[in-house]
């Protein structure tokens, strides 16, 4: 892969990823330079998108994993059939590869969601693989990584679980990309891109997307709701407004439709008196009592932002 074009690559990502022009020139960078890669930032800000779509475009492999407390060793390395073993053994046909032995034999990536989520001794194979990039199994022996070979993971750094316990042997072993939310003009690019058949007028869409934007500063909220909140409003209005034989910008039909998409997804403060529901309600009301968010926001030329949604000065 060396003989790449890697910046025609991260050109060719970008027609399937919506801005993040920094951050795919940087993923691709760090995957072609070999190096393993953690993406951390709050959920729903693209990580898996931008990852599908680099090693779509890398044409390589791809071995998806997701990473949670049932995720052995075992399960991720592989495992000897015990039925066939029986009868023939431990030889090595006979051993069911897992994801990482997959990776490592075809030399494609392995990504693993959630890393924070997976046990301990789980967590301290892949770190023996990174540096190691090799892997001794009782009874199979050396698997041996092939070129292009590489770790990808992602992780959420407000997961309560397990976060703390990415160890500095993991962050020492990774380059490190922090991912976070895009600008509006972008989300709601994401939404149209997500819904493509979706007849929604710009302003609405973009109001939408502002009242999502607010629920992440709220101050009686800790987590707010991501872009898929602003996707699954809009897919729900619209198909409200057909049931309800009214238009999608009809107050009511929009309002339900966010309530039904978001308020599942904040996640309110210790000893907020208010419910979710109160919250999103507020915040729709206001929201579309105000002018077009993106007429106040710059000098109105509508190109005033960065198409690239660049991360601000980290
Ligand atoms: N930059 C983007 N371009 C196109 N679609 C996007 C982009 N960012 C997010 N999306 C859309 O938003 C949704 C969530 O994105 P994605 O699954 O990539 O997020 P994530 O960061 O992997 O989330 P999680 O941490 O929950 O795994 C998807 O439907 C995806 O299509
Ligand atoms: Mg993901």
């Amino acid at each position: 892969m060396s003989e790449l074009d890697h910046s025609g690559l991260a050109q060719r990502v970008l027609t399937r990823v919506v801005g993040r022009v920094r951050e795919i020139e940087l993923v691709v960078a760090a995957l072609a330079a070999d190096r393993h890669v953690l993406l951390e930032g709050p959920p729903g800000t693209g990580k898996s998108t931008l990852l599908r779509a680099v090693a779509h475009e890398l044409g390589l492999g791809f071995e998806f994993v997701e990473g949670n407390a049932e995720l052995t060793p075992a399960r991720l390395v592989g495992h000897f059939d015990p039925a066939r073993v029986l009868s023939d053994g431990y030889d090595p046909d006979v051993f069911v590869d897992g994801p990482l032995v997959t990776a490592m034999r075809d030399g494609s990536l392995l990504y693993v969601e959630e890393i924070n989520r997976i046990p301990e001794e789980t967590l301290n194979v892949l770190i023996t693989v990174m540096s190691e990039r090799e892997l001794h199994v009782p009874r199979l022996g050396r698997v041996a990584a092939s070129p292009g070979f590489r770790l990808v993971a992602a992780m959420n750094p407000f997961d309560a679980i397990g976060t703390a316990r990415i160890s500095s042997a993991v962050y020492d072993r990774v380059c490190r990309l922090s991912v976070d939310y895009q600008d509006a003009p972008d989300e709601a690019s994401i939404v149209r891109t997500a819904l493509p058949d979706a007849s929604v007028d710009d302003v609405w869409l973009r109001r939408v997307v502002e009242v999502v934007r607010r629920t992440r500063t709220h101050p009686d909220v800790r987590i707010g709701s991501s872009v898929r909140g602003a996707i699954d409003t809009v897919a729900v209005a619209t198909t409200l407004s057909k049931m309800r034989g009214t238009s999608v910008d009809d107050q009511a039909v929009g309002l339900d439709a966010a309530l039904v998409a978001l308020s599942g997804r904040l996640r309110l403060r210790e000893g907020c008196s208010r419910s979710a529901e109160v919250i999103v309600t507020e915040l729709w009301n206001e929201v579309f009592a105000e002018p077009d968010p993106a007429a106040g926001e710059s000098d109105g030329e509508g190109k005033a932002h960065a198409p690239t949604g660049a991360s601000k000065g980290r």
